[in-house]
C-alpha cells in the first residue's frame, strides 16, 4: 500500500518541471581529508539557497553520514531490491531537510547480483533525474575500485585535498588516473584545511601547475575550507557544522563555496553525458 505522502511526493515530482540534475562526486586521495564533513555540509548550503539537493552515501558500509548526522537510516539501497520498494521510500530526512540515501552494505555487493536485479536497481534509481539539482556522491576512503567507477561516470568530480605534502600526491594519483581513463570529466579541487585563503590558493595552484605541465589537464578550483575547530566539535555533537554553528569560518567558507558553485554553469548543459540516466548507464558498464 503506497501511503498518502508518497503519492504526493510522487505527484509533486511529476508537477515539477523536468531541470538538469548535476552529478557530482567527491573524492580524495588520501582518506580523512575531509570527504563527508565537505559533502553534508556543502549539500545543506546549498539546500539554504534554494538548490534540491540529495546526498548519496557510496562509503563501503562504513555510514559515515548518519554518524555526522546522528540519524540510523531505516532504508538503503538495497531495499530497491525488495518488490514494493521505490526510491521515494528509501529516501531518508535528514537535519536541514537534507535527502539522503544510504549506501548500505556497499557497492562491492552491487557487483556481485545478477543482471536482472543490478538493472531493477539502477532503473529504480531514475526518478530522481529532474527531482533533484545535484546529487552529491560521497566515496569512501582512498582510492577503490568503486570510488574510480564512480569518478569515471559523473560529470563532476569534486577532489577534496588538504595543504599536506601527502594528500596532494595522492590528490594527484587520481588526477593522473582520471586523465588517462577519461578525461572528459571534469576535476575541481576543494582545498580543506587551509590555515588561511593564501596557504589554499597556493596548494591549488601548485595541483593546477602540476596536472597542466605533465598532462595538459586544466585543474579548477571550487574554493578553499578554513581548518576550524568547529568542525570537529560539531562531528563530536553528530551534528552539521552548518547548522551547529552557522557563523563559524569553516561554515563561511562553504557557504563562498556554494557561491562558486551555483555560479558555474551546471555539467549536464554543457556536455550530453545524459544526466542521472547517462551516469547510470555508464556506471552499470563500469560494474559489468
Ligand atoms: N575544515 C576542517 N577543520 C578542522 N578539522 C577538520 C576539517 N575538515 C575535517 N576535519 C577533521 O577531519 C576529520 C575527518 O573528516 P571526514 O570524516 O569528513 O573525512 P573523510 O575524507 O570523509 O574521511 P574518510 O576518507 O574516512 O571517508 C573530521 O572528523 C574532523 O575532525
Ligand atoms: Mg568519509
Amino acid at each position: 500500500m503506497r501511503d498518502q505522502a508518497e503519492q504526493l511526493r510522487e505527484r509533486m515530482q511529476q508537477n515539477r518541471k523536468a531541470r538538469p540534475t548535476r552529478l557530482i562526486t567527491v573524492s580524495s586521495g588520501k582518506g580523512g581529508v575531509g570527504k563527508s564533513n565537505f559533502s553534508l555540509n556543502f549539500g545543506l548550503g546549498l539546500i539554504e539557497r534554494g538548490h534540491k539537493t540529495i546526498l548519496f552515501d557510496v562509503d563501503l558500509g562504513l555510514a559515515n553520514l548518519d554518524v555526522l548526522m546522528g540519524i540510523s537510516p531505516r532504508h538503503n539501497l538495497f531495499h530497491l531490491l525488495e518488490p514494493d520498494k521505490t526510491v521515494w521510500d528509501i529516501l531518508e530526512r535528514g537535519p536541514g531537510n537534507l535527502e539522503f540515501i544510504a549506501g548500505g552494505s556497499g557497492f562491492t555487493q552491487i557487483m556481485q547480483l545478477e543482471d536482472a536485479k543490478l538493472d531493477r536497481l539502477f532503473s529504480q534509481l531514475e526518478p530522481l533525474h529532474g527531482y533533484a539539482d545535484t546529487i552529491i556522491f560521497d566515496t569512501g576512503a582512498g582510492v577503490s575500485k568503486e570510488s574510480i567507477r564512480f569518478m569515471l561516470s559523473s560529470d563532476e568530480v569534486i577532489l577534496v585535498t588538504t595543504p599536506e605534502p601527502t594528500a596532494i600526491t595522492d590528490a594527484y594519483a587520481v588526477i593522473k588516473m582520471i586523465h588517462s581513463r577519461n578525461p572528459q570529466v571534469q576535476i575541481r579541487m576543494v582545498i580543506n584545511r587551509a590555515t588561511s585563503e593564501r596557504e589554499g590558493r597556493a596548494t591549488a595552484d601548485k595541483l593546477a601547475m602540476v596536472a597542466k605541465r605533465f598532462l595538459n589537464m586544466e585543474i579548477g578550483t571550487l574554493g578553499y575550507i578554513t581548518d576550524d575547530p568547529h568542525v570537529s566539535k560539531a562531528v563530536k555533537l553528530q551534528r552539521p557544522f552548518l547548522l551547529a554553528y552557522p557563523e563559524s569560518q569553516a561554515s563561511k567558507s562553504i557557504r563562498k563555496l556554494v557561491g562558486s558553485y551555483l555560479n558555474h554553469a551546471s555539467a549536464p548543459e554543457r556536455d550530453s553525458g545524459g544526466g542521472l540516466r547517462g551516469f547510470l548507464a555508464k556506471l552499470k558498464n563500469f560494474v559489468r
